[in-house]
């Protein structure tokens, strides 16, 4: 159980059929995204359909503990007073960004570059988390930092300049690769990140809307320093990542029929609906337009007897936030499901290939973990207790689980579904789960 949050049991009990019409709340990379380049902007940038979710509001103080005035005249409509790139100011106390990844991973590239000293501190999990993929390169932009062990607590020291890299990343990260063109933008010379296999792109078509040149093509970006952002106006779309624990009802449930409204489907987000679909599961995208740089458009999802995959490693970085719910599928699925190439999964919020793995195990499926994956064979799902181990993907996915359950699953230590889905609950009793707090 995570040590700094507080443990909040759901006991979840389902119908096995659902229907309507839902917008989940927006999407969190986005929302990150719109608060740190709004702050460096010269101007008042307009967000809204913000995720007023923990992990961004943790980014959204931490700008305003740096001098950034941000008005928000709804929890989801934010005006962000931009200070230019320039213009932020050395925070009164430590930065906590509680159990935000992104906020942590993003914002050490900017305050590597800043003419003050931060320090950027995190809850029990992201304390555990690694860092060293952004200190190191980092650090051979001339940066200086001082970490935990390769883990935050990270101190960063104001340095006289740093200097653009051509950075190869091991692993295909968004966070990373924004990270560096973070630091970028106040490096001299350019700034390129290569990778694996293309990672979200938000900060780059982001960057673009508040008027930065960014170079980009498959697996590759950068930019060169000096160019100044212009305000702009972000409208954030409903979060793939979220509307996933929905799509995972409707395709496990007979008889379901699930619209999902305004759905960001950018392609570096979109394995889960390619993972689905081949798992038999009828998904389509109707109404398919733009949100100003993003992709959107509803999803219709309809339950179909599910087949076990070998799921194409392929689709891992773009379905990487989904894996808790595609490990739902798969133990609903006919046959036996391997997940290989997903070693990212044993450093998120929780090592969620063993956090899955304990879960389905401790309501009867037959699933066992492999070092970059998992099998897991289809099967009746009984009722039971799992640890969620302060991990909101982890708990939503069983959450879900409970439809197909003989009896009802309770969850323990699920209080952080917060950070990035507020009112799952209420939202989840909409299309039929039963969640009693
Ligand atoms: C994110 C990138 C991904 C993802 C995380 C959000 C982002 O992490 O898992 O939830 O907003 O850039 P990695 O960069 O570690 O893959």
């Amino acid at each position: 159980m995570s040590a700094s949050t507080p443990s909040l049991d759901w006991t979840v009990r389902g119908e096995p059929k659902v229907s309507g019409e839902v917008r989940v709340p927006g999407d969190k990379s986005i929302s990150h995204r719109s608060v740190m380049l709004g702050s460096l902007a010269e101007g008042r940038s307009l967000v809204t359909g913000f995720l007023d979710g923990e992990d961004c509001l943790s980014t959204m103080r931490a700008f305003q503990a740096m001098g950034v005035r941000i008005d928000r005249s709804s929890p989801t409509s934010l005006e962000v007073h931009g200070v230019g790139l320039h213009g932020l100011s050395a925070p009164a106390q430590v930065l906590d960004v509680g159990n935000s990844g992104t906020s942590m991973r993003l914002m050490s590239g900017l305050m590597a570059a800043q003419k003050f000293e931060s320090i950027l501190t995190g809850d029990h999990s992201l304390s555990r988390r690694p860092m060293r993929r952004v200190t190191d390169p980092l650090s051979k932009m001339g940066a200086r930092i001082e970490s935990n062990e390769g883990c935050a607590p990270l101190r960063i020291f104001p340095v006289e300049g740093l200097r653009g890299i051509e950075h190869h990343s091991k692993i295909a990260s968004a966070q990373v690769k924004s990270c560096i063109l973070l630091a970028g933008l106040y490096a001299e010379g350019e700034t390129t990140v290569i990778e694996p296999e293309t990672s979200r792109d938000h900060t780059e078509r982001m960057l673009r809307a508040f008027g930065v040149q960014v170079h980009s093509s498959p697996g590759r970006a950068s930019l060169q320093s000096g160019q100044r952002l212009q305000a702009a106006n972000i409208p954030v779309p409903a979060d793939i990542s979220s509307a996933a624990f929905f799509m995972l009802a409707a395709a496990i449930c007979p008889g379901s029929d699930l619209m999902l409204l305004d759905v960001g489907v950018n392609p570096a987000r979109t394995g889960v609906i390619h993972i689905l679909r081949s798992m038999g599961a009828q998904v389509d995208l109707l109404n398919e337009r733009s949100f100003g740089d993003e992709p959107v458009a509803d999803i219709r999802v309809r339950s179909a007897g599910l087949k076990a995959v070998a799921v194409d490693p392929a689709y891992v970085a773009s379905a990487i936030d989904e894996f808790p719910a595609i490990f739902i599928a798969a133990a609903c699925a006919e046959g036996e499901t391997v997940v290989t190439g997903a070693e990212e999964l044993r450093v998120k919020e929780s090592d969620r290939i063993q956090a899955m793995v304990d879960g389905l195990t401790a309501v009867g499926i037959d699933a066992v973990g492999t070092p970059d994956g998992a099998r897991i064979v289809g099967g009746q799902i009984q009722s039971g207790e799992i640890d969620a181990l302060g991990d909101h993907r982890i708990a939503m996915s069983f959450a879900i689980a409970a439809l197909r359950a003989k009896g009802s699953i309770r969850v323990l230590d699920c209080a952080n579904v917060k950070t990035s889905f507020p009112g799952f609950d209420q939202l989840a009793g909409r299309i039929g789960v039963q969640i009693s707090v």
